[in-house]
This record gives C-alpha cells, sequence and structure tokens, in this order.
C-alpha cells in the first residue's frame, strides 16, 4: 500500500474530493497547512524592499491506496487541482507497511 499525500490549492478541495469518490477512493484525509515551494510563497515578483519568504494556505489530503491504484489517483488529483499557475502543489508518495482497523483489530497486510 502507499501513502498519497497532496498539497493543493483550497479551492480545488470540492473538485478533487469528487473526482477521488468518483474514482472509488473510499478513504481520505485533509487538514489545513501552510507552506511554500521553489517561490518562497512570492505570489509577485517585487513585494517591497524586503525580502520575505511567506507560508501560505494549502490543503494536504492524505489517502492511503493499494499500489495498483497510485497512478490513477495521482492523474485525478492533477487533473482537477491543476490550474497551470504556479503553486499548484506536490503530490508525495510513500509506502504504507501496515493498517489496523480498530474495530475489529484486524491487520490489512499487503505485499509491498
Ligand atoms: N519540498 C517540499 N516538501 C514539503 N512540502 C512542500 C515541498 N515543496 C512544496 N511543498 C508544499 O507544496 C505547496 C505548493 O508547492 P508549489 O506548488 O509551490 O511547488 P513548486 O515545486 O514550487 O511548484 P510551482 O513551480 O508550480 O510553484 C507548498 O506551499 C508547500 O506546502
Ligand atoms: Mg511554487
Amino acid at each position: 500500500m502507499k501513502k498519497v499525500e497532496a498539497i493543493i490549492r483550497p479551492f480545488k478541495l470540492d473538485e478533487v474530493k469528487i473526482a477521488l469518490v468518483n474514482a472509488g477512493i473510499v478513504g481520505m484525509n485533509v487538514s489545513e497547512v501552510r507552506g511554500f515551494g521553489r517561490q518562497q510563497g512570492q505570489t509577485e515578483r517585487y513585494r517591497g524592499s524586503e525580502y520575505t519568504i511567506e507560508f501560505l494556505q494549502k490543503l494536504k489530503l492524505e489517502l492511503v491506496v493499494e499500489d495498483n491504484q497510485v497512478e490513477m489517483v495521482v492523474e485525478k488529483i492533477i487533473a482537477a487541482a491543476r490550474t497551470g499557475e504556479i503553486g499548484d502543489g506536490r503530490i508525495f508518495i510513500s509506502p504504507v507497511s501496515n493498517v489496523v482497523r480498530i474495530r475489529t483489530g484486524e491487520n490489512i497486510i499487503e505485499a509491498m
């Protein structure tokens, strides 16, 4: 299994959520984050005379999915979240070694 973490623009949440639910995704988290990327939070070339690094409001989606769903999930997120302007966000993918359902205690172990 893999964890897909997507940093997106807040106004894109509904579009991304609908695309993922329609694609069969059955669980996800969203949290508010503040961050910066390569432009260090600059949205204009000059912002006064002082150089500042700004944290911008973004949303972080987290989904744990089967390995064979990762490509589709990434494509859906890009299609829904992209504007083509700088600051559209990033997607991070990492391995998940196990998932436990608390109600039943069952391990949902997948081959890595
Ligand atoms: N290396 C990183 N590690 C963790 N979070 C990051 C990293 N880079 C970007 N982010 C997060 O993603 C958000 C959006 O990044 P952003 O879209 O600006 O990436 P970028 O690589 O600078 O691409 P672009 O050139 O399109 O702006 C940042 O505000 C931050 O929350
Ligand atoms: Mg950027």
